[in-house]
C-alpha cells in the first residue's frame, strides 16, 4: 500500500488518479477539497473526491488527471513552469483548524470585534508591482480581512509574492490567508479592491503621459471586476489618478460612492512628513488635507492644517509653508527622479491600504479622497479630491469645511481643470465606450 499526501494532491493539478492500494491521508483529502482536485480511483469513472466546497475561485484550471505514480516528469516540463501556472492558496487543514489555526478554505477564523462579530470582508489587489504587493501585505497585517487575493497578469508573480508574504505571517503577526493568481476570477466575492494596474511614471513623464496606455489596462481590469466582484468598493491608485478613477466608474458601472481615487491620503501624508522635516513637529502630530488634484492643481488649505491643536500658520512662517506645499505637489516626481526607474510605492501603498482599513473597520475619520462632489463646495464637475467620511461600502459623505475664499476658488479651478482632462478622455482611441461625463452631474 502507498500513501498519497497533500503535497501529491497539490502537485496533481485538477485531478489525481488513485491506483489500487494507494491511500489518501486525511490532510490530502482536505487539500483536495480546498483546491477542488478530483480524486479518480483507477477503474472507476466517478471521481472519488469528496464533494463539499466548489473549486476555490483561484484554483488552477482543471488539467487532465495526473498519475502521480509516474516516476519521471514529462520531458521538457520544468518545476518553474508548472509552479508558475498554479496560484498559491495557504495549506489549511482540519488539523490546523482544530489547533485554532486557519479555518476551512483558508479563512482566518474568529470574529472581528470591529465588525461586531460579523465575518471579515474579503479584499483584493490588482497589480502585484511594488505598490500592489506592499498594499496587500499591509491589508493582511491588519487581520481585518478574511482573505487577501492578489492578481497580476504576469504568471506566477502574484502567487509567488502571496506565498512569500505567507511565509512571514508568523513574524508579521497576521493570520490573514493570501492567494495569488493571474486570473481576475480570483477577485470573486471581494468587498474591497485596490487597483494599481498600469504603468508607473518614468523620469521626465507627467502622470498624464500614462493616460492612453493605462486607460486600456483599466478597461480590461474593470470588465473582470464587474463580472467577478460586482459588489466591491474600488480604491483606484493607477495614474493619472482622476482620469483612471473616472474610467473605473465608467467601465464597472458601479455606484459613484463605491469608486474612490486614492491621492489625498498620500499627498496629505507627504505634506505632514515635510512639515516634520522642519523639526517643529512629528509627522503624526500634523493634520492637513490635500484636496483638488493629484498633480499641479493640488490644494492644501492651510486654514485646515494643524500641529497638535495649533493652527499651522502659528507654527511655521508663510514662506516655509508655501515651499512645503510646492514640494508636496512635486513629491511624486521627486521620488521618480531619484529612483530613475518606477515611482514611489511605500507611501502610496500604505495610503491605499489605509483607505480600505478605514472602510473595513468603520472608522469615521475625515480623510481626503477623489470622489464626485455631489454638489459640495458648489462643485458640479466630474471628480476631485475632497474631505470625506467613508463607511463600510464606500463614500458616506463629503465633509464641508470652512475654507477661505481663495482656497475655495483654487478648489473650484482644480475641479474644472480635472473635468476638462476627463472630457478629453473621449478623444483617446483606447477609451472606447467612455461617455463624456454629464457636465452638470454632481
Ligand atoms: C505618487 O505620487 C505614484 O502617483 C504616485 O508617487
Amino acid at each position: 500500500m502507498s500513501i498519497v499526501t497533500a503535497a501529491d494532491v497539490e502537485a496533481a493539478g485538477g485531478r489525481l488518479l488513485l491506483r489500487p492500494g494507494q491511500r489518501l491521508t486525511p490532510l490530502a483529502r482536505d487539500r483536495a477539497k480546498e483546491l477542488g482536485v478530483e480524486i479518480v480511483e483507477a477503474g472507476t469513472a466517478a471521481p472519488a473526491a469528496p464533494t463539499g466546497s466548489p473549486t476555490p475561485p483561484h484554483a488552477a484550471p482543471v488539467p487532465p488527471a495526473k498519475d502521480i505514480s509516474a516516476s519521471a516528469s514529462p520531458p521538457g516540463a520544468t518545476a518553474a513552469a508548472s509552479e508558475s501556472a498554479r496560484p498559491f492558496a495557504p495549506l489549511v487543514s482540519g488539523a490546523m483548524y482544530r489547533r485554532n489555526g486557519l479555518g476551512p478554505q483558508g479563512r482566518a477564523i474568529g470574529r472581528d470585534d470591529a465588525n461586531g462579530g460579523a465575518p471579515r470582508p474579503r479584499a483584493g489587489v490588482v497589480g502585484a508591482g511594488h505598490v500592489g504587493a506592499m498594499a496587500a501585505l499591509r491589508l493582511a497585517e491588519s487581520n481585518l480581512f478574511d482573505h487577501v487575493a492578489i492578481v497580476d497578469v504576469v504568471p506566477g508573480l502574484a502567487a509567488g509574492l502571496a506565498l512569500d508574504m505567507w511565509h512571514g505571517a508568523g513574524l508579521y503577526g497576521f493570520s490573514t490567508p493570501l492567494s495569488g493568481s493571474d486570473e481576475l476570477s480570483a477577485l470573486r466575492g471581494c468587498d474591497y479592491i485596490i487597483i494599481t494596474a498600469g504603468k508607473p511614471r518614468q523620469p521626465g513623464m507627467t502622470r498624464t503621459d500614462l493616460t492612453a496606455g493605462n486607460a486600456a489596462i483599466m478597461k480590461s481590469v474593470c470588465e473582470g471586476i464587474r463580472q467577478h466582484a460586482p459588489d466591491a468598493t474600488l480604491v483606484v491608485v493607477s495614474n493619472p489618478l482622476e482620469e483612471m478613477t473616472h474610467l473605473a466608474a465608467q467601465y464597472t458601472g458601479f455606484a459613484q460612492s463605491r469608486v474612490l481615487g486614492m491621492a489625498g491620503v498620500l499627498d496629505s501624508a507627504r505634506f505632514c512628513s515635510l512639515v516634520g522635516l522642519t523639526g517643529k513637529a512629528r509627522p503624526q502630530d500634523v493634520r492637513a488635507l490635500a484636496l483638488g488634484s493629484h498633480g499641479p492643481e493640488m490644494v492644501i488649505p492651510l486654514s485646515q492644517a494643524f500641529v497638535g491643536s495649533k493652527h499651522i500658520e502659528s507654527v511655521l512662517d508663510a514662506s516655509t509653508l508655501s515651499a512645503i506645499v510646492e514640494r508636496t505637489r512635486e513629491s511624486g516626481g521627486e521620488v521618480v527622479k531619484l529612483l530613475k526607474k518606477g515611482s514611489a510605492y511605500f507611501s502610496p501603498a500604505e495610503s491605499a491600504a489605509a483607505m480600505v482599513r478605514i472602510m473595513a473597520s468603520g472608522s469615521n475619520e475625515v480623510i481626503a479622497a477623489c470622489v464626485r462632489p455631489q454638489g459640495a463646495y458648489g462643485l458640479t464637475d466630474a471628480r476631485v479630491g475632497l474631505p470625506v467620511r467613508l463607511d463600510r461600502r464606500g463614500l458616506k459623505e463629503v465633509v464641508q469645511l470652512p475654507l477661505r475664499p481663495d482656497e475655495l476658488q483654487a478648489l473650484r479651478e482644480a475641479a474644472a481643470r480635472i473635468a476638462q482632462r476627463i472630457d478629453e478622455l473621449a478623444q483617446l482611441p483606447s477609451t472606447p465606450g467612455v461617455a463624456a461625463p454629464a457636465a452638470s452631474a454632481a
